[in-house]
């Protein structure tokens, strides 16, 4: 799908998009007025509208009612704001699942998942898909000459909720995909191992989605249900964006991905990016020491899914949400610093979940732009600053991120896999490649994040890290590109298995085994507030690889030391270097310490002689145009004021004070430097 980024009704090209969802049908009309007149007064340019107001748009079966959404667009336009136009097909209305009750979703018991919440069908409904189609298309309709409209927004959020659904329905789309996959049944028992506890299938009509059974249920089942899940969902969007893209050409298509630390059961985000006009995505901050590096991390992965196209900021919040088990609320300056860490990343565009906080409804105690306290707030004076901030950054439209000299891998498949469980339940693959992608960002280097299928190769350093299923092809890409000059850093748990989870026998990682030069016996749980040793003063926790061999070539960089509680570990190399044609490979057998983690990247991996970095150093992102280059600062202490000196005209800063030469950047304190 070729890139495009939604167009404002003025045709300038220079604006970032400010804004966010926006649900006037929860009030009356006379705070539609006060809604615009502090839109305005914040700079605001964009609202999604209609979201969840499919029962508003379609009151009855087969009656459309566009008076009252027509007169907010309108309202909107004269004031000079567009429209972000959902296809409101997010919740179904109580009369279509009341007349249709086959849509509702069922959970693995085979239990129905009743209305009464939101996004309760089936991706793999037909009738579900009837209806909504249906109302997509009369919202193409009617406002394909709206010039208010810049973009569509499909669904939203599709798989927060109803990602798996157990029903028949989902039962016959997974035996189709599975066709479609194997081509046979007996390609299909191969993958699945049906052998193994007399699982073979001998027809397709005994398959069943993976629903509730006795321990151990077959993790390839999983996996494919898993990509299954997300490949549904994947062509019920390009169903939406198909009648989007053949009523009104000219209008960009998206939907909001969900790119972070809470996101569970997600969808395979680097393969949908392909398919967006432009990349979307919602992002609800960590309460706790990881926020900023956390929201750092997910917008370079946004940015790796955008391809490095300028992507747009579907939701964030300005402060508290109400879905975690303790909500506490952002520190002031977090909401400008917060947003301006996903523009540095990428983001053209920064909206929030919501625009007026709610009077009632389950998220009536989430924050807002606009909360329950009104104008004379807080939170809607610091919004006003950064509807000022991303006016004065309006120069950055359109650059691109500049590229970083280590690309890291992240990788759903391996995600899903590890989902199914592994020696240690201490073992959380985002919180692995959180660890590790947090040790580049202390090493003072922002990597980018890559799809494995993704190219990769242009960089100077990649890293898989845990990537546990790693294919034939890339193995074999991974192979050139280190005989080519590449340096490739592979970490324990990556590599171990093909993409039906049959794992590469001989010896672990079997997919990196030849280029690496090492080769992993056993693997050995390192058990909660243990840690192991090594010879060079570092230390490991969780895993520890048994290394039981290393070819001649290989340099060890630590070894075990003589006090591991695991006998057999005692004085096996665990972290090794080789060089391997024009370039090195290299091996972390064991997840090292934050600290040692930072340091083995620096020196051993960058050759840096010190650790430049840790999180009182400040952490700088450049966005690049032409011969053009603009620095974020951030400062990633949250107690600690730092200093950095003057270097370029400073084109905004936000909880900076300056002083002689040097700028002092407070906590949430950011900096942008322009030429
Ligand atoms: C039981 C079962 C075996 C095997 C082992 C695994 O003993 O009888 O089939 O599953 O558990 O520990
Ligand atoms: C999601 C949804 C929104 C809202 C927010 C609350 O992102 O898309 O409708 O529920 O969560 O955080």
């Amino acid at each position: 799908m070729a890139y495009r980024w939604p167009k404002f009704f003025d045709n300038r090209k220079d604006r970032i998009w400010f804004g966010g969802d926006y649900n006037p049908e929860q009030w009356p009309e006379h705070v539609w007025d006060e809604d615009i007149r502090l839109m305005q007064k914040a700079k605001v340019n964009i609202v999604t509208l209609g979201v969840f107001a499919w029962a508003l748009i379609e009151p009855e079966e087969g009656i459309f009612c566009f008076d009252w959404l027509d007169k907010i667009v309108d309202k909107l336009y004269q004031a000079g704001i567009a429209v972000d136009m959902a296809t409101a097909t997010a919740t179904p209305p109580r009369w279509l699942t009341d007349k249709h009750p086959e849509i509702l979703p069922q959970n693995e018991r085979g239990e129905l998942i009743w209305p009464g919440g939101r996004q309760q069908w089936r991706p793999t409904s037909k009738v579900f898909r009837d209806y909504a189609l249906r109302l997509t298309k009369k919202m193409a309709e009617h406002y394909k000459n709206n010039p208010a409209v810049a973009a569509w927004h499909v669904s939203n959020e599709l798989g927060c909720h109803n990602i798996f659904d157990y029903s028949d329905d989902a039962a016959a789309g997974f035996r189709k995909w599975l066709k479609e996959r194997y081509g046979n049944l007996e390609t299909l028992n191969r993958a699945w191992n049906g052998p193994f506890w007399s699982q073979i299938v001998t027809d397709w009509n005994q398959i069943i989605p993976p629903r509730e059974c006795y321990a151990g249920i077959n993790p390839t089942t999983l996996l494919d249900f898993k990509r299954f899940s997300s490949d549904m969902l994947l062509d019920y969007y390009r169903a939406e964006a198909d009648i989007l893209h053949t009523q009104t050409p000219n209008i960009p298509v998206t939907t909001n991905l969900m790119v972070m630390e809470n996101q569970v059961n997600p969808v395979d985000c680097f393969k949908w990016g392909g398919y967006l006009d432009f990349v979307s995505n919602d992002h609800y901050y960590l309460p706790d020491e990881r926020q900023l590096d956390e929201m750092i991390m997910s917008a370079a992965m946004v940015s790796g899914i955008a391809r490095k196209n300028p992507w747009c900021l579907m939701e964030n919040s300005t402060s508290s949400v109400n879905w975690r088990p303790v909500n506490l609320r952002k520190q002031p300056g977090e909401i400008i610093r917060d947003a301006l860490v996903h523009v540095a990343n990428g983001a053209d565009a920064v909206n929030f979940f919501q625009w007026r906080q709610s009077e009632a409804g389950a998220e009536k105690f989430h924050s807002a732009m606009l909360p329950h306290a009104g104008e004379k707030s807080k939170i809607y004076k610091e919004i006003c600053e950064l509807g000022n901030a991303l006016e004065k950054l309006k120069k950055i439209v359109g650059s691109r991120v500049e590229q970083s000299e280590i690309a890291v891998i992240y990788d759903y498949d391996s995600w899903w896999a590890y989902e199914n469980g592994l020696l240690t339940k201490l073992f959380d693959y985002r919180a692995e490649f959180f660890h590790w992608y947090r040790a580049i960002l202390d090493a003072g280097v922002t990597a980018d994040i890559v799809g494995k299928n993704d190219c990769w190769e242009n960089y100077k350093t990649v890293m898989f890290p845990v990537t546990y299923l790693v294919d034939s092809d890339v193995s074999k890409r991974a192979e050139r590109y280190v005989n080519g000059g590449g340096c490739l850093v592979v970490t324990y748990g990556a590599g171990i298995s093909d993409p039906c989870d049959h794992v590469y026998t001989g010896g672990y990682p079997g997919a990196f085994r030849d280029i690496l030069g090492v080769r992993v016996e056993e693997f050995s749980a390192i058990d909660k507030d243990h840690t192991i040793s090594l010879s060079n003063g570092w230390s490991g926790s969780i895993w520890a690889d048994d290394i039981s061999e290393i070819a001649g070539d290989c340099e060890v960089i630590a070894y075990v030391d003589d006090t591991a509680d695991d006998r057999a570990l005692r004085g096996q190399p665990i972290v090794t270097s080789r060089p391997y044609g024009a370039g090195k490979a290299m091996y972390v057998g064991t997840k090292l310490s934050r600290k040692d983690a930072a340091q083995f990247i620096s020196k051993n991996v960058f050759g840096r002689t010190a650790l430049c970095g840790g999180d009182e150093s400040p952490m700088r992102i450049r966005r690049i145009q032409g011969d053009k280059s603009y620095e974020f600062v951030f400062n990633r202490s949250r107690s600690k004021a730092i200093e950095i000196p003057v270097e370029q005209t400073i084109l905004y800063g936000s909880n900076i004070v300056m002083k002689d030469k040097t700028i002092v950047m407070e906590p949430s304190g950011v900096v942008v430097f322009a030429p």
